[in-house]
Formats: C-alpha cells, sequence, structure tokens
C-alpha cells in the first residue's frame, strides 16, 4: 500500500511521515425497443438505491449523479437514434426489496444497465438476478468483497473493496494514531460486519489487541449497552463498520458518555448526515472512503457546480460517483451499439462490453475493470472530522 499524504497536510507539515498509506418501484411496459417519441428506440437505465429510510442521503446522491450524467450524454445517443431514459428505483437498504425490484428490472426488456446499489447487503442478492437476465450492473459504492468474488459477468464497481479499505483504516490507526488497543462495533450487514473483520485481522496482523467485538442492529437508537460496554475497556480506538445514521448515534452518545478517543469507521460514514447526526461531538472522527474529494480536480469542481445549480444541493461522497458509474455503463453501451453497426446489441453483449471498458475518464475517477468487475485504479482515502462540517478534511490516500 502506498499511503500519499494530501498536499495540504504536506505543505502545512502537521502529520508526522507515514508509512500507510419504490421510489417508484416503477415497472413499464417492455416493447422490443419500443418507439422513444422524440428521439428512436428508447433505452432505459434504472438506479437503485436507498431513497427512503436511514440511508437515503447517499441513495439520493448516487441517483442524482447517475441522472446528472445521463442527462448530459443524451444527445450523443439522439445522434445514434436512441433515446435515453432513466428508471429510479428504491431499495429502501433493504435486499427483499432490491430483489423485487431487480425482478421488475429485469424482465423489462428496455432496460440495458443498472447503477446501484448502495448497499453491499442489498447489491449482493439482487445482483443474482441482473446476472439471470443479463443486465450490467455498475455499483458506485458497493464494496463489499463479496461482490465482485461470486464470478458474475455482470457485475461491476468502480470502488475500492474492504479488504483494501479495511486494512487501509488499520495502518493508519496503528502508524499515526499510534493505537494498541481496539473496540469493534459493526451493524451486522455484509458491509458493515465485512470491513469491520478486515479491520481486525489487519490491526491485529499490526500487532494491536482487539479488546471487545460488538454487534448492533441497522435502525437502533440507543446504544449505550454498547458504549458501556466499550467504555470498560478503555481502548485507544473505537472502530465503527457500518453507516452514518446509526454511526452518527454512537458518536454522539460515545462523547456524552466522556469518551474522546478517536472514533473511526468506514465509506458508509462519508456523509453530510453523519454531521447532522453527532454534530459537534463529530470531532476525533477518523473516517476511511472509497469517495475522493471532487473539489480537488477540474472536473470534479466543475460537477459539484453543475450539481449544486440542477439539483440545488451540495454534492455528497457518492454523488460523482453515481456521476461517473453512469459515465462507465454509458460508454459500455456506446461501444456495445458501434460494434454492432449502431443497432441495438443484446443485452448480454453490453455486459461484455462494460465489462472491457478500460481506462475510462470521469469527473473523478479513472476506471478499468479487471475479470472480475473491480476497478484497477480505485483508492482509498483518509479524512479526519475536526469539527461539525461536512466535508472532513483530507488526511491522504492509500493507492493499491
Ligand atoms: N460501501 C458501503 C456498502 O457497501 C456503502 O454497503
Amino acid at each position: 500500500m502506498k499511503f500519499k499524504k494530501s498536499l495540504t497536510l504536506l505543505l502545512s507539515g502537521a502529520l508526522i511521515a507515514g508509512v500507510l498509506a419504490g421510489c417508484s418501484s416503477k415497472s413499464s411496459d417492455s416493447s422490443d425497443g419500443g418507439s422513444g417519441g422524440s428521439g428512436g428506440k428508447v433505452i432505459k437505465i434504472a438506479t437503485q438505491s436507498p431513497l427512503s429510510g436511514g440511508s437515503a442521503i447517499l441513495g439520493e446522491a448516487l441517483k442524482l449523479g447517475a441522472q446528472l450524467k445521463l442527462e448530459e450524454e443524451s444527445k450523443k445517443f439522439e445522434k445514434l437514434g436512441y433515446k435515453l431514459q432513466l428508471e429510479p428505483y428504491d431499495d429502501q437498504g433493504d435486499p427483499k426489496k432490491g430483489v423485487s425490484n431487480a425482478n421488475v428490472i429485469g424482465a423489462d426488456k428496455e432496460i440495458y444497465g443498472i447503477i446501484g446499489h448502495l448497499n453491499s447487503g442489498v447489491t449482493i442478492p439482487s445482483s443474482e438476478v441482473y446476472e439471470k437476465y443479463h443486465v450490467a450492473m455498475v455499483s458506485p459504492a458497493a464494496t463489499a468483497v463479496e461482490v465482485t468474488e461470486r464470478g458474475l459477468k455482470t457485475v461491476n464497481r468502480i470502488v475500492a473493496r474492504d479488504d483494501f479499505q479495511g486494512p487501509a483504516g488499520a495502518e493508519y490507526a496503528v502508524k499515526e494514531l499510534g493505537a494498541k488497543t481496539a473496540f469493534i462495533i459493526q451493524d451486522k450487514t455484509a458491509y458493515g460486519q465485512g470491513l469491520a473483520d478486515e479491520f481486525k485481522k489487519a490491526i491485529e496482523s499490526q500487532g494491536a489487541k482487539v479488546v471487545g467485538y460488538e454487534g448492533i442492529t441497522v435502525g437502533e437508537k440507543d446504544f449505550n449497552g454498547v458504549i458501556n460496554k466499550a467504555k470498560a475497556q478503555n481502548p485507544d480506538v473505537i472502530y465503527f463498520g457500518g453507516l452514518y445514521a446509526e454511526g452518527g448515534l454512537i458518536i454522539k452518545q460515545a462523547r456524552e458518555k466522556g469518551i474522546d478517543v478517536p472514533i473511526m469507521g468506514g465509506d458508509g460514514l462519508d456523509s453530510s448526515g453523519l454531521v447532522d447526526i453527532a454534530g459537534d461531538s463529530v470531532a476525533n472522527t477518523y473516517i476511511t472512503s472509497v469517495a475522493g474529494d471532487s473539489t480537488k480536480t477540474e472536473s470534479g469542481k466543475k460537477f459539484v457546480e453543475d450539481y449544486k445549480a440542477k439539483f440545488n444541493k451540495k454534492a455528497e461522497s457518492y454523488s460523482v460517483y453515481g456521476y461517473d458509474s453512469m459515465g462507465v455503463l454509458l460508454k459500455g453501451i456506446e461501444d456495445a451499439i458501434k460494434a454492432n453497426g449502431d443497432k441495438l446489441p443484446s443485452k448480454e453483449k453490453v455486459a461484455e462490453a462494460v465489462r472491457a471498458v478500460k481506462d475510462y475518464k470521469g469527473a473523478l475517477t479513472e476506471v478499468s475493470f479487471d475479470d472480475k468487475g473491480d476497478n484497477t485504479k480505485a483508492k482509498v482515502f483518509l479524512y479526519k472530522f475536526d469539527k461539525a462540517s461536512y466535508p472532513p478534511a483530507l488526511q491522504g490516500e492509500v493507492s493499491q
């Protein structure tokens, strides 16, 4: 792992040198390449993410980013004779809902691709359905190892995996925060538990001791039981594998009990929602994220401005990842159309073309898929919340 300090920190010398690094549930009448009114045959792209429930801030961000890119690419597709159409689905962060929507998506002959999901626990079962119907999926956010380890041809993601993110957090905790003991809490989802377990393995292999490992339930509000257990162990760091709704409350309640050690987590905490919930208690929270800071590149800055102008909302961590995932998917579709003499290709051919995408340059990310559908150019970023404001301060990034 290569840890590169953020420029600001390098210049200020603030850190010692480091080593580390439905909504709709809408269904539509399917018709074989039906007429799109103004502009030729219809190509529908679905999004699936939580548009309601505890992780809706990130789920909506992912959808809006995807929508912006689809609208920007529409003219190009019209020239090719196709009309792009977005079909947003609300998976509610619930695997059952995701699978039921996936069956509707799969049965729709006009849906050629899917952007989503946010949650790995929803992605894993839903993508079994996409595979059955040969619908190419690009996830902007699902990080659990299993997502791409099943050898599915239609499953891709543009973000790093938790067997990269977890160890990056562990190395930072030991080498930068000086942690010798850690107390781990996880939300028992495929993501939260998977990430916590990767962190645990890695921090133990660095010689630190795990002094507690507890599970909580998504949707819970009172974490005093688990926080009392953590307090009794007096750990150097508390690590939480899960999303911002529960993470924000754990941070707030831990600080109310006088726990002042660093609290760490992963990309699931990378949301303005964490600050909304934790308030000032968020200070001294560190996160790894698989999402970079959009404002660090010119194209990222432009994205943030366009997003604000269109939706009157500040971009979240995953907004630009929704945008770039849509870019990758549409690139695959365009390649498949061109390879088919400008005629509509089969869904299998689209899925093959998406997997074949190499050296795609998005607004923030670069994407080259390997044979599993993982992005060989994905990175992990380290952030610190110093105060109740979002985004947090970038500390550095880790390359594969
Ligand atoms: N990376 C998180 C997940 O996979 C959002 O569930």
